[in-house]
């Protein structure tokens, strides 16, 4: 008698540990993104425990390969078969694509319960809404035009950050002689592009980045000033290391971590792993901004965008969306990602140097115009253009048979075809 109350104590238990366990999984946020380097999957866990405190289970759908070309890839294939996922790490233009499919959800109450509308600025809400409406929720501003360096090698040769393109060239020649790689580089069009936007800025200025990049004004597009963008990157591709084809990003910033490289031009998600390995600003490594570029900002701002999915799993998109909003996480976040805040309202205190930098310049820049889109991480002009662009520029930079001329017309024809 004792011994069969005991068995089926011992089955209602299991049954309601099934039962628990079913309940976890119904409270379970799928979320497909690309954050898996060291940096960038150190900043991830903040929003993991923050979703697990609220209550939730984050199913992580990670697609390695930075920039996110194959994550985007499998969004494509999941959603032709009818298996979006609950959340989606997304960029710029990409989000409009899928709000004018009709595939996004509708964050508004949520947004208007917490008032983002005061505290996103209108060039990054310009993005996660549509139509009027909240389908994206911001999680931070990267910018693009920087360099990371490293200081020691730096100090050895006297080096100060170049002010000029043709001081990056000098500066570049002595550490080649000194026996560096002078520039760390991954050979991925994505990351080509980044320096690119650089480039165009370096070379023109924000106006002329906005009237070719943004506007796509074929006259900008065809100028003797596009030219000298094409031709900085051509220079800058020697100053690299001949085995830069397929590296990834974060390969490329260790070598500068290591001492291997001075500098790199990439995002500030590279900070990322410059403190996941340890390493101070103004101690261990330089952030600077691409010569010529001072002041100027183009930036990349990473949302998650919330797919139409039954009523189920919309309590659990609207915890995300809650908990990404939340300035406390804006906060953490952002210091290890390397990035600042997509809210205006976060106190700088306690982000390091290159950060604090990076908040007064976006204050600066969102007053006089400066604030550009990123090119190369989709906030500049639709996908479509975006990727035919993607071909000219990496076809300049890995074939330097091809003149800057040459780019130059291409890149006009390309961005008239596929508008
Ligand atoms: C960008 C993304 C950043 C960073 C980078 C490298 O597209 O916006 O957050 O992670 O890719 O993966």
């Amino acid at each position: 008698m004792k011994k069969s109350f005991l068995l089926s104590a011992a089955v209602a238990l299991v049954y309601s540990q099934i039962g628990t366990i079913q309940a976890a999984t119904d409270k379970e946020v799928e979320v497909v993104h690309w954050w898996t380097s060291g940096g960038e999957a150190t900043a991830l866990k903040v929003l993991k425990d923050d979703m697990q405190k609220r209550g939730f289970g984050w199913k992580d759908s990670p697609i390695a390969g930075g920039g996110g070309d194959q994550a985007r890839t499998v969004l494509r294939a999941r959603v032709a078969s009818g298996r979006p996922p609950e959340a989606m790490q997304m960029l710029g233009f990409n989000i409009q694509d899928y709000a004018e499919e009709g595939l996004l959800g509708n964050l508004d109450s949520i947004a208007s319960k917490e008032g983002w509308d005061k505290v996103v600025p209108a060039p990054l809400s310009r993005f996660s809404k549509y139509n009027g409406h909240w389908v994206a929720a911001p999680v931070n501003i990267h910018r693009t035009n920087w360099i990371w360096a490293n200081k020691e090698i730096f100090d050895k040769l006297k080096l100060t950050p170049p002010k000029t393109f043709d001081e990056l060239v000098a500066v570049a020649d002595k550490i080649r002689k000194a026996g560096y790689i002078p520039l760390a580089h991954g050979g991925q069009a994505w990351q080509e592009a980044t320096i690119f936007d650089s480039a165009v800025l370096s070379a023109g200025g924000p106006k002329f980045y906005k009237q070719a990049l943004i506007d796509l004004d074929p006259k900008a597009l065809g100028s003797k000033t596009m030219e000298k963008a094409f031709a900085q990157m051509q220079k800058l591709r020697g100053m690299m290391d001949p085995n830069f084809s397929g590296r990834d990003w974060n390969v490329a910033t260790s070598m500068v971590i290591n001492g291997k490289a001075a500098m790199q031009i990439m995002g500030d998600w590279a900070k990322g792993e410059f403190l996941k390995a340890g390493k101070k600003p103004n101690v261990d490594f330089l952030c600077f901004q691409y010569p010529q570029t001072e002041g100027s900002f183009t930036f990349n701002s990473d949302q998650f965008a919330m797919f139409k999915v039954g009523d189920d799993q919309a309590a659990g998109q609207m915890q995300l969306a809650s908990a990404i909003m939340d300035k406390g996480f804006q906060e953490k976040f952002n210091i290890a990602k390397g990035s600042i805040p997509a809210r205006m309202d976060v106190s700088g205190d306690n982000f390091d140097a290159c950060g604090k930098k990076s908040m007064a310049d976006l204050k600066v820049a969102l007053k006089n115009g400066s604030l550009l889109g990123s090119f190369a991480h989709g906030h500049a002009m639709p996908e479509s253009v975006k990727s035919a662009v993607y071909d000219v520029v990496t076809k300049s930079f890995n074939n330097l048979q091809v003149t800057p001329a040459q780019s130059v017309q291409q890149l006009v024809k390309v961005v008239e075809d596929s508008k």
